[in-house]
């Protein structure tokens, strides 16, 4: 399997790492504008495989996208990071443009890969991959829910002092404050998180978990990549080993949950196909009522691109 990750900085140089050592592809391809630093970041966890014991080759190209042909999947991590102060959305006008152009190049090179976008701001950079590429929606999609699930599983299992393995959790919509973590449908050990944890205390977690990103840029002066990087390396792993996962991915709704067209975060089944089913969950009317609460703020974006020159 070969995958390529676009954008050689903390998140894509993460995603690249993860996915060699754990050795989820066979070959990885980093791509970066910057002249030599896929090269060198592709070079240094190359020899890095002798000390953790793996065999991926991972190797580097500035902006030669020929290298790329025939990738199973690619992850699309281009574009700024955020500054303390600004929100995901103020990143849409230099991230829109980079993300297109990737996406072209990419689908030149490789018309059957599986494109996952980590972008910012992300609900939008996949609508705009997803009609760049002009593929079907199952396999352009946007990570987002498996990092957000896992601030609110990384924040309950210390306040519960339970492993993280054991929190069960599911959050949908768009990935930004409006983002909908759902107590309904946390478990710990498969006990309901109600029953091990006070309502104040739940608050305060999803209030914190809508935050997780910016809390971190306050804290570095930059966007976080651990969590992100090891994430959309979670995706590759579901998709190359077509494990049929249940994870929340952004994708095009297409009728789920009463949205069309909007691009949110919903929980899928990821296998070698991509999104191969959107699962609808039983929302009640204060959980519908968020979740329509996060499709208007993500419309509001996808609104901004469209009136974009890069679309025009
Ligand atoms: C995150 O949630 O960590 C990313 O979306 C980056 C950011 O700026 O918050």
């Amino acid at each position: 399997m070969k995958v390529t990750v676009v954008g050689a900085g903390n998140v894509g140089a993460t995603c690249a790492d993860v996915l060699a050592y754990r050795e989820i592809a066979n070959e990885v391809v980093l791509v970066d504008i910057k002249e030599g630093f896929a090269e060198g970041k592709a070079l240094d966890i190359w020899q890095k495989s002798p000390i953790n014991l793996y065999d991926t080759r991972t190797t580097g190209v500035t902006n030669d996208y020929s290298k790329t042909a025939n990738s199973d999947v690619v992850v699309i991590t281009s574009g700024l990071p955020r500054k303390p102060g600004m929100t995901r959305d103020d990143l849409i006008s230099t991230n829109a443009g980079i993300v297109k152009s990737v996406t072209e190049n990419i689908v030149k090179y490789s018309p059957e890969a599986i494109i996952i976008v980590v972008s910012n701001p992300l609900d939008v950079m996949t609508y705009c991959a997803h009609i760049t590429s002009k593929m079907p929606r199952t396999k352009v999609m946007g990570m987002a829910g498996i990092l957000d699930t896992a601030r609110y599983r990384a924040f309950l299992a210390e306040e519960l002092n339970v492993s993280p393995k054991d929190i069960q959790a599911v959050l949908m919509g768009g990935h930004g404050d409006t983002m909908v973590p759902l107590p309904r449908y946390t478990t710990v050990g498969g006990i309901p998180v109600t029953e091990m944890i006070a309502e104040d205390k739940l608050n305060a977690i999803v209030e914190r978990t809508k935050n997780g990103g910016g809390e971190l840029v306050k804290l570095m002066g930059t966007s976080a990549w651990y969590a992100p990087g090891s994430a959309a390396a979670q995706m590759v792993e579901a998709i190359v080993r077509d494990q049929k996962r249940v994870f929340p991915v952004c994708i095009k709704l297409e009728g789920e949950y009463g949205i069309t067209g909007t691009y949110l975060g919903v929980p899928v089944v990821l296998g070698k196909n991509g999104v191969e089913k959107v699962i609808e969950l039983q929302l009640n009317e204060d959980e519908m009522a968020l979740l329509k609460a996060s499709e208007k703020a993500v419309r509001e974006v996808m609104d901004v691109l469209d009136n974009m020159p890069v679309n025009a």
